[in-house]
């Protein structure tokens, strides 16, 4: 009977120590923090959450954007933000001070040397070379099938890679390196995927590069800057194997998944607002009719410039953007000991998350109706577009890193969205389930299955 009294004492005080620990909280859905683990345990935990970029939300809301976590006797402390203030001190008055971190480039090390692990000189040189060639007529990474896996279509070897390197390496910002460090070496639980995916991308990269270097060693100099990037670099003959590499891995995650998953969001959002999709439409309508003239009963296709000052349109992909931004958090370090403007102090070499999924949803940030689709938010009185500091709206981050693709995401958004919606109704299938999966990149878990109708233009538009 004794034991029974022992274990029983001992469950008691489990139960009040951890009432303890709750009633210690800001707000209750915070992961709790626990001797030894501090809140390692809880952030891991609540990765395994369906809901997790609304969970974090939730969170965020409920500790007034700012939610400061360590990882207990591993040292590793967090600083979890979606403020603004906080934001625009990181991403630009204090920039120096917050580098992505060696740590970035570690946890993202299939991007080796490329732009998006580079800080300092190497970043400034590579962020240069990029905005030289992305600013050319015709512009390319290269041409080579590496789109996302398509229901019924064979699967693309490299895609799969991807999308398996994203879904990992959101769990290496939270595990201790250490940790995962280990795990990746004997190919253990979710790094054995990374580490088949890896070779999996190099061997992609490796195959490009030679095919494009026989290309030239064939043609000379006639295979020419134009083709697309690649080329370009290797007719400069002043890039080694792994900067190639190194640049086509980058600029092929920074191009392929984000519009594509921009684009899903936004179609989804239209089928559950047809009022903006029906504005759209009236958007385009006298820009169409002129064509359809010409066109007969063809599909209408969009040039670029006939969409450049198409307003409504753009400001519905900036409210699709806000409310699934494609890179829902972003990572920096802290160089240094600081202050940010909320008042927490900042130790070298803490880990920051900027989660801006979440301040697209703040309702201090947006205002009561942050959770509707509202394009009119993005439109001054003068029917023009309104200017949102991208510290606020930071869907192509903020500040000297901003997204360099920006102008050209959101004119292929728009071409692509824009010939979709006028030819075609995309309606949803019921019952599929549409939620975010957990990546690095707000895919959507189970894709977004919708059916395609003809319009039967003229009538339908007028
Ligand atoms: C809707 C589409 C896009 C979104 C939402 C987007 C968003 C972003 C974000 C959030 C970053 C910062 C990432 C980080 O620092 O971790 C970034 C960086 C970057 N993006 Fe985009 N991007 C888009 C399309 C593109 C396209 C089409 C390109 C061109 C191929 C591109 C090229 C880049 C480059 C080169 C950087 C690195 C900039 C630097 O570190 O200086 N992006 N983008």
């Amino acid at each position: 009977m004794d034991w029974f009294v022992g274990v029983l004492s001992l469950l008691c005080c489990f139960v009040l120590y951890y009432r303890h620990l709750q009633s210690k909280k800001t707000c209750k859905e915070e992961p709790t923090e626990w001797p030894l683990l501090g809140h390692l345990f809880g952030m891991i935990a609540d990765l395994r959450r369906p809901d997790y970029h609304d969970w974090a939300t939730v969170v965020l809301a409920g500790t007034r954007y700012n939610f400061p976590a360590h990882a207990g006797l591993t040292g590793v402390r967090y600083f979890v933000t979606c403020d603004p203030s906080n934001v625009r001190h990181i991403f630009t008055s204090n920039f120096l001070n917050y580098p992505k971190g060696e740590e970035f480039g570690q946890i993202f090390d299939v991007l080796g040397n490329g732009i998006f692990n580079a800080d300092g000189e190497s970043w400034q040189r590579q962020r240069a070379k990029s905005q030289l060639l992305m600013a050319g007529p015709r512009f390319r990474v290269f041409s080579a099938r590496c789109g996302r896996d398509k229901i019924g279509l064979p699967v693309v070897p490299f895609a799969r890679a991807m999308d398996d390197v994203l879904a990992t390496v959101i769990l290496r910002h939270i595990i201790p390196p250490a940790c995962w460090r280990l795990m990746y070496r004997y190919e253990l639980g979710p790094e054995k995927k990374m580490a088949v995916a890896r070779r999996t991308i190099d061997q992609f990269a490796a195959d490009m590069i030679a095919k494009r270097k026989s290309e030239h060693n064939l043609c000379g100099e006639s295979v020419s800057e134009s083709s697309d990037m690649l080329s370009s670099f290797i007719s400069n003959g002043d890039a080694s194997d792994e900067f190639l590499r190194d640049t086509a891995v980058n600029l092929l995650l920074a191009g392929r998944d984000t519009t594509g998953t921009a684009l899903s969001w936004f179609f989804y959002l239209l089928c559950k607002n047809p009022r903006v999709e029906q504005r759209i439409l009236d958007e385009l309508a006298p820009i169409a009719a002129t064509k359809m003239l010409a066109t007969a009963n063809d599909m209408v296709v969009f040039d670029v410039g006939e969409l450049s000052n198409i307003v409504y349109l753009h400001a519905a992909l900036c409210e699709c953007l806000r409310l699934y931004p494609p890179v829902p958090f972003l990572h920096k370090a802290a160089a240094a000991g600081d202050v940010l403007p909320s008042g927490h102090e900042m130790k070298a070499g803490d880990k920051i998350l900027i989660y801006s999924y979440s301040m697209g949803r703040m309702e201090g940030v947006w205002g009561m109706d942050c959770m509707e689709l509202r394009p009119e938010r993005w439109l001054a009185d003068d029917r023009k577009l309104r200017y949102e500091p991208s510290y606020k709206f930071m869907a192509f981050n903020a500040g000297p890193r901003t997204c360099l693709g920006k102008e050209v995401a959101f004119t292929q958004m728009k071409v692509v969205a824009a010939a979709v919606l006028w030819n075609f109704a995309v309606e949803a299938v019921p019952g599929h389930v549409v939620e975010p999966k957990l990546s690095i990149i707000l895919h959507m878990k189970n894709g977004f299955a919708v059916a395609l109708k003809r319009r039967n233009f003229p009538s339908v538009h007028g």
